[in-house]
């Protein structure tokens, strides 16, 4: 059985790697998904992350693991993968709030559509891609919350 980990991985954390390593204990592939949205500026092109996360998972050794990006609705990503399950990490309430509209409407769009929520490690808890940003643009210290490769880049990015 195949899933879908779905996000905008800008960069991959250690919470994502987190999830993606339980995900392959329990599905026979793994297609994470990075959206490629247009409208909102980000810090690394989607052929960054991606170059970005095929060194992380290489790094880990980690098999079974397709790296895809899209645009537009998830739905119909899916629909092209032919998977009707996707799955997302929860670091607590304000996540869960967001994520259950976001499932519900996605399984509204396609039905049989179903979202599966894994609770983050509670190491990663408060471990985010924006507060990653924020620290690499301060030059600070991000390797608590990215994998090695994944902070060369970042020191690549802002010269430090
Ligand atoms: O890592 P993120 O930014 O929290 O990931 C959010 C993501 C990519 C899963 C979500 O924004 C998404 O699926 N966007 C694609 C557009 C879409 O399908 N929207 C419909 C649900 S409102």
């Amino acid at each position: 059985m195949k899933v879908i980990y779905p996000g905008s991985f800008d960069p991959i954390t250690q919470g994502h790697m987190d999830i993606i390593k339980r995900l392959r204990s329990m599905f026979d592939e793994v297609i994470i998904a990075i959206l490629n949205n247009e409208n909102k500026s980000s810090l690394f092109t989607v052929e960054e992350r991606k170059d970005i996360i095929e060194e992380a998972i290489e790094e880990e050794k980690l098999t079974n693991i397709t790296i895809h990006s899209f645009d537009g609705l998830l739905v119909n990503f899916a629909k092209d993968m032919d998977v009707k399950l996707i799955a997302r990490g929860l670091r607590g309430v304000t996540d869960y709030e967001y994520e259950k509209n976001i499932a519900r409407v996605n399984s509204t769009l396609y039905e049989g559509f179903e979202t599966i929520f894994l609770l983050s490690n509670p190491a990663y808890s408060f471990v985010s891609s924006s507060g990653v940003r924020e620290i690499a643009a301060f030059k600070g210290d991000v390797s608590a919350f990215v994998s090695p490769s994944v902070e060369k880049k970042i020191k690549e990015k802002f010269n430090y």
